[in-house]
């Protein structure tokens, strides 16, 4: 199951994917979450211990290793360098592995619009690319509000995308959007995720102004994911009704699979 994880900024996607990674471990799945944020937190949403995480350096500030594999050194443009380089060892070699969960932390391109060719964008592009039509795990892909990191060759190979929702007009708008670039890549089965969820009302208004987009479950507005977050733990463990609700949600994924 290759899962990928966007919405507009600030809405809940990494407490999302961290629930679903737990929760998919727990049922004793191989579980490799990947980290596209520009400013990486999924492992600390994930409580990894930090002397884990310091050992870390998302992929795209590797420059030896970029030059290394593409041919040329990152920041440099109208070159030549390989577009496929070898990127079959980076997953195992440069994640770390807390609880059953294998995370990758991507690291940010400077993309100059979709055409962006350098080599560093040629890298996790060949990364991401190999991790959805290569790698076993179950992949969560914590991306932000966009579709970058997947071409047309990926996206078929996404079984879900989740837009995380607040109950806001803004971020609804951002799932309109979300699910515009999402059609043009032929990507299947989007849903939105409530999240922040307040009540009823919050969830009709997700479902009244959803952009045609079934909702596939929603998450709580809950303290414990800043009380976690100041803890340095993660959500799942100290709240069950996220995750509970996070179970709900890979309950109906595996439906969906299904059918
Ligand atoms: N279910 C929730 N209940 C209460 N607060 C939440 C919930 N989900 C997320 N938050 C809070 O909202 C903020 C953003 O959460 P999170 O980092 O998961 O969002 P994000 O979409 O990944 O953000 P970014 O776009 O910056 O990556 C955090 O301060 C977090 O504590
Ligand atoms: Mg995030």
């Amino acid at each position: 199951m290759k899962i990928a994880v966007t919405g507009k900024g600030g809405v809940g996607k990494t407490t999302l994917t961290s629930l679903l990674a737990y929760t998919l471990a727990d049922q004793n799945y191989q579980v490799l979450a990947i980290d596209a944020d520009p400013s990486p937190c999924l492992g600390a949403a994930l409580g990894f211990p930090e002397e884990l995480l310091v050992d870390l350096t998302p992929i795209a500030r590797m420059d030896e290793l970029i030059y290394e594999r593409t041919g040329a050194k990152p920041g440099t443009t109208g070159g030549y360098f390989k577009l496929n380089p070898r990127v079959d060892d980076l997953p195992d070699r440069f994640s770390a592995v807390h609880r059953g969960i294998r995370m990758l932390e991507l690291g940010s391109v400077k993309l100059g619009g979709a055409g962006c060719i350098c080599p560093e964008s040629a890298m996790l592009r060949s990364l991401v690319t190999h991790i959805l039509l290569r790698r076993d795990e179950v992949v969560l892909l914590d991306m932000y509000a966009g579709v970058e990191h997947l071409g047309r060759a990926t996206a078929d190979a996404v079984d879900a995308m989740l837009v995380v929702v607040e109950p806001t007009a803004r971020s609804l708008g951002t799932a309109k959007q979300i699910m515009d670039l999402a059609n043009d890549l032929k990507m299947k089965h989007l849903f939105l995720v409530g999240s922040k969820i307040q009540g009823d009302e919050d969830l009709h208004f997700i479902r009244n102004n959803s952009p045609g987009l079934d909702v596939l479950g929603s998450l709580a507005d809950d303290p414990r994911v800043r009380q976690a977050d100041r803890e340095g733990i993660s959500a799942y463990d100290l709240s069950p009704e996220l995750a509970a609700s996070a179970k709900e949600i890979v309950e109906k994924l595996e439906q969906y699979r299904q059918t």
